[in-house]
């Protein structure tokens, strides 16, 4: 395959193969077996979240996106007129859609995210709904600890800014990285500056099994998927029908975790190495963070932030938080 090709199916460059390379191979040699979950969001991977979006079981998403539209006045109300708003991870418009229509006067609007192809079809979304909007996007990993560019720090100025984190990313992390990345984000937006960050809540194990083990197997093949880019993008010679979707919610983490399982023992070959599986053996490919409105309020505070308002949707599925850098 030449290098095109590769770039065309999995949107990676020769970096991003041998990154993946990297990571599954340290993965898959530690003792239990972990993937990184960033991996999981390729093209095709991408789409089947987009699906999963819009499954029954799947609350998140349509809870997140009717608490904003109902609280929109509230935020309004709490976040100060003329501000920047810099979105973290350039997901879902509808979320962008609404937060921006919430918010007065606004300065201007800087969605970050690696995928630069995703990240310019937002902005030009945005600007065309908005023609009248500053938009200036960054291409950038935001989980890492970047810095804006000059001349957008410059024409910020000292107009308020305000962070937006939807979607319940931040569940994704370890808590202890959920802090540093708060911590990284309060010294990004800077002193008088707010951040509003959308976390999902604990809740009944069952609701929580069903929105990550849905009927149509949508999440299924989303987690499965990351079989078929190994085989793909790094000549692995693996059978999908020997990896089974699980998933296990850890009360006392609180976190949902998603799995592979292998089906039998078998040794799998990746890229010139081998491993070993035993039956039931797995591979961990991703974390979910579940917050009781206590625990987040003590992940805001360590990070540096004060906790503002928070809202919570009626069935107590899903909350907003607002903290305030003072
Ligand atoms: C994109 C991380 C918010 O954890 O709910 C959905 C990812 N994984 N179904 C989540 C996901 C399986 C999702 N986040």
């Amino acid at each position: 395959m030449d290098a095109f090709a590769d770039v065309e199916d999995s949107g990676l460059d020769d970096d991003g193969r041998a990154a993946f390379a990297r990571d599954v191979i340290a993965g898959l040699s530690e003792t239990p077996k972990t993937l990184p979950c960033k991996w999981l969001y390729d093209v095709r991977g991408s789409a089947l979240f987009e699906e999963i979006t819009h499954l029954d079981e799947y609350y998140p998403t349509r809870t997140e996106l009717a608490l904003l539209g109902e609280i929109a006045p509230d935020l309004g109300d709490a976040l100060p007129a003329g501000a920047w708003v810099i979105e973290f991870g350039s997901g879902s418009s509808r979320k962008s859609d609404l937060f921006l229509d919430a918010l007065d006067d606004l300065g201007g609007y800087v969605p970050i995210d690696v995928a630069a192809d995703f990240l310019e079809a937002a902005a030009e979304a945005i600007a065309r709904r908005l023609p009248n909007l500053k938009v200036r996007p960054v291409t950038a990993d935001f989980t890492a600890d970047i810095d804006l560019p000059v001349p957008l720090v410059q024409e910020m100025a000292a107009a308020p800014r305000v962070g937006f984190f939807p979607g319940s990313t931040i569940g994704n992390f370890e808590p202890a990285l959920a802090v540093e990345f708060l911590m990284r984000k309060r010294r990004l937006l800077g002193d008088g500056s707010f951040m509003v960050v959308g976390v999902d809540l604990k809740k009944d194990r069952d609701i929580l099994i069903a929105a990550y083990d849905d009927a149509k197997g949508v999440t299924a093949d989303f987690n499965l998927n990351l079989i078929d880019r190994i085989n793909r993008e790094l000549d692995g010679g693996i059978d999908r029908a020997d990896f089974a979707h699980k998933v296990r919610y850890d009360e006392d983490e609180g976190r949902i975790e998603m799995h592979l399982e292998s089906q039998r023992d078998q040794t799998v070959r990746v890229d010139g190495h081998a491993f070993d599986f035993r039956r039931g053996e797995t591979i961990h490919t991703e974390n979910s963070y579940k917050y009781g409105l206590d625990d987040f309020a003590r992940v805001a505070a360590a990070s540096g932030w004060r906790s503002g308002r928070h809202w919570t949707d009626a069935k107590g599925l899903f909350s907003i938080h607002l903290l305030a850098a003072d």
